[in-house]
C-alpha cells in the first residue's frame, strides 16, 4: 500500500514496539533482492531496536552483506562521543555484525556542521547515482524517526529554515532548539522522504503531550515528514497515545 496518509499502529509497550519495529524493518529487507539502504535514527527511542537487530532471532534474518545503514542526522561531535547518534547505533550493534564499508557516519570531525552536510550529501549522492531524487526510486527502504518535545525529526527543529529546505539533501544546523545543544548536521524532509517506508517510534509517557499537538494537525516537522512515495507508519505504544485518541 502507498499512501500519503499517516498510518498509525498502536502497541501495548517499549518491548512490543521494538520488536514491531524490528518486524517491519526485516520485512522491508526482505521485500528488496538487491542493495538495501535503512536510514537509522538517533535519540532514546531506537535503541531497543537496535539490541534487537543486534541478537537472534532477528541477527540470522538479517542480509548484512547486502544493507547499508546511515543516519537521519547527528550531533556535531567527535564519533566516539555519547552524545554522537551513529556512535550510539555503532556501539549497540552496527560495529558487532554490519561490513564496516556498510556503515555510513556522517564527518563530525569535518570543520564544520556546514562541510559535514556536503560531504554526507555528496556520499548520498554517490551512493544513489544521480544528484535529483527520483521519487519511483527511493533513497532508503527504510527511514526511522524518533519525535522531540518541540515537535523536531532529525535535526530539523519547528521554525527553522532548514524544515523547508528543498534543494539540499542535508543540512547544517548551528544551533539546536532542545538539549543536547550542540551544532547538528540534518537530513532535509525531501531526502528522509524519499524512502519506502517512513517507521517513526514513539514510546512512553513523555511522548504523550506532543502526539497529542501531532494528532492535533499542528504544523509541526513531525507532521511535515511523510514518505514521498511509500508508507509512513507510526508505531506508537498505549502510553504515548492520548486517551481519546480513539474517539
Ligand atoms: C537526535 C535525534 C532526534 C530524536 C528525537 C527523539 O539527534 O536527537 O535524531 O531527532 O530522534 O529528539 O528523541 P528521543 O528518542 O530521545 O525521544
Amino acid at each position: 500500500m502507498t499512501s500519503l496518509a499517516r498510518h498509525i499502529i498502536e502497541v501495548t509497550d517499549a518491548a512490543a514496539l521494538a520488536a514491531a519495529a524490528a518486524e517491519r524493518v526485516i520485512g522491508r529487507m526482505n521485500d528488496n533482492p538487491g542493495r538495501i539502504a535503512i536510514c537509522l535514527t538517533g535519540g532514546s527511542s531506537p535503541k531497543q531496536l537496535y539490541e534487537l537487530l543486534g541478537r537472534e532471532p532477528y541477527l540470522g534474518r538479517i542480509p548484512w552483506d547486502r544493507v547499508h545503514w546511515f543516519i537521519g542526522d547527528d550531533r556535531f561531535v567527535k564519533a566516539d562521543d555519547p552524545l554522537n547518534n551513529m556512535g550510539m547505533a555503532r556501539r549497540i550493534f552496527l560495529d558487532r555484525c554490519a561490513p564496516a564499508a556498510n556503515i555510513h557516519p556522517i564527518s563530525t570531525h569535518a570543520h564544520s556542521p556546514y562541510d559535514a552536510a556536503r560531504l554526507y550529501e555528496e556520499e548520498l549522492k554517490d551512493f544513489y547515482g544521480a544528484n535529483v531524487l527520483d521519487p519511483p526510486q527511493p533513497l532508503f527502504d527504510v527511514v526511522l524517526l524518533g519525535v522531540g518535545p518541540d515537535g523536531h525529526i532529525a535535526s530539523l527543529f519547528p521554525g527553522y529554515p532548514a524544515v523547508d529546505a528543498t534543494g539540499e539533501w542535508v543540512v547544517g544546523v548551528s544551533e539546536a532548539h532542545v538539549a543536547p545543544f550542540v551544532p547538528r548536521v540534518s537530513l532535509t524532509l525531501p531526502a528522509l522522504g524519499s524512502c519506502r517506508e517512513m517507521l517513526f517510534e514513539l514510546s512512553g509517557a513523555d511522548k504523550r503531550p506532543i502526539m497529542t499537538r501531532v494528532l492535533a494537525g499542528e504544523d509541526l516537522p513531525a507532521n511535515r515528514a511523510r514518505a514521498a512515495e511509500g508508507d509512513t507508519v507510526w508505531l506508537c505504544d498505549s502510553a504515548a497515545l492520548p486517551e481519546n485518541y480513539r474517539d
